[in-house]
């Protein structure tokens, strides 16, 4: 199988990357990884020789996916049989002052992969979000739940799902939430927050799933080799708080003597709005494959214990 990887320095993009490189001796592949810029290239090579994953069936190139003619080389030049697009424009309250930016990634980029996927006859495979729900409701979201995004972010998403779903038959859509891997994230801030800070004040009306992006990436690798197309809410079971959520790094980090007060979303304004709601529901994952994904306590526990 052959498989290029889009975004390849991005927190999902090097699990996907770490998780096929593990599993090279389960199937045969060629990886290609790209990445947006030479600055990215070092430092995913880096990573790479520093943890021994460089491997005579890995290659690194540059890719913008803005540009279709950098797209159609890069695809046309590699023949992927599935195309793994970690890429996107992931600042969520950025997007709301950079609309255009954040769709010429999450949409024309998107499209431009689906474009020339359709092309070449790969399968693609494409990240989307909960952030595409209002977040309005109390029960979790099914893959089948019409999108209705409130930011700028979500928008860009949805139309990147559009995209996909209105030039290809072939493709995984893969939603997932409150992601963390190697990179800026949630569980990272509350760390570093919490080494200068003895009270942390963090949202407790916001519920969602975090999602371990080793989890995610072990699910991407399970759906490629089938051909259940279509689209998937993959997260870790269960739903929590940003609040419990902290609370439970703090414990397992030992930390317990930092005090985390709970706040609402009206105390910490933000430039986009968050859904309230955003769970999404694994149901399909559980019911039509025999996949079996961590919760997200535990796949806390074995991020935080590998952090240490
Ligand atoms: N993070 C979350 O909480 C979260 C939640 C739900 C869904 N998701 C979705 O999950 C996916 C992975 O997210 P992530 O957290 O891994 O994102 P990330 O760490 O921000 O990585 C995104 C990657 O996209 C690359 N990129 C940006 N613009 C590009 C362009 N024009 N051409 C090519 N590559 C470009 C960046 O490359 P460089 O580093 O080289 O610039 C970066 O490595 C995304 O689709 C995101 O929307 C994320």
């Amino acid at each position: 199988m052959r498989i290029l990887v889009t975004g390849a320095k991005g927190q999902l993009g090097i699990a996907v990357m770490r998780e096929l490189l593990g599993k090279k001796q389960d199937f045969d592949f060629r990886l290609m990884l790209t990445v947006s810029n030479d600055a990215s290239w070092n430092s995913l090579y880096n990573l790479m020789k520093e943890d021994g994953l460089l491997d005579e069936r890995a290659e690194i190139t540059t890719l913008d996916i803005r540009d279709y003619y950098a797209v159609k080389a890069a695809l046309f030049g590699f023949l992927p049989d599935v195309i793994i697009n970690c890429s996107a424009y992931t600042a969520v309250d950025d997007c709301e002052d950079h609309e255009e930016e954040a769709r010429a990634v999450n949409e024309t980029g998107v499209k431009n992969l689906a474009l020339v996927a359709k092309e070449i006859d790969a399968v693609l495979v494409h990240i989307s979000t909960d952030y595409v729900f209002d977040g309005s409701g109390a029960v979790p979201y099914t893959e089948g739940d019409k999108p209705n995004p409130v930011s700028a972010y979500g928008r860009s998403k949805a139309l990147g799902e559009k995209a996909v779903t209105d030039t290809l038959d072939r493709y995984f859509i893969i939603r997932t939430a409150w992601l963390y891997g190697e990179g800026k994230n949630f569980v990272k801030t509350m760390i570093s927050l919490s080494e200068k800070n003895k009270t942390l004040r963090v949202v407790s009306d916001q519920i969602g799933s975090p999602t371990s992006a080793v989890e995610l990436a072990r699910f991407i690798v399970y759906l490629i080799q089938t051909d259940k197309y279509g689209i998937w809410h993959g997260v870790c079971d269960g739903s929590t708080s940003w609040y419990e959520l902290t609370k439970e790094i703090m414990r397992l980090m030992g930390k317990e003597e930092v005090e985390v007060l709970p706040i609402t979303t009206e105390e910490y304004p933000t430039k986009a709005k968050r859904p309230h709601f955003s769970v999404l529901s694994n149901e399909k994952l559980h019911s039509e494959t025999d996949f079996k994904i961590k919760s997200w306590k535990e796949a806390l526990k074995e991020y935080i214990s590998n952090l240490s």
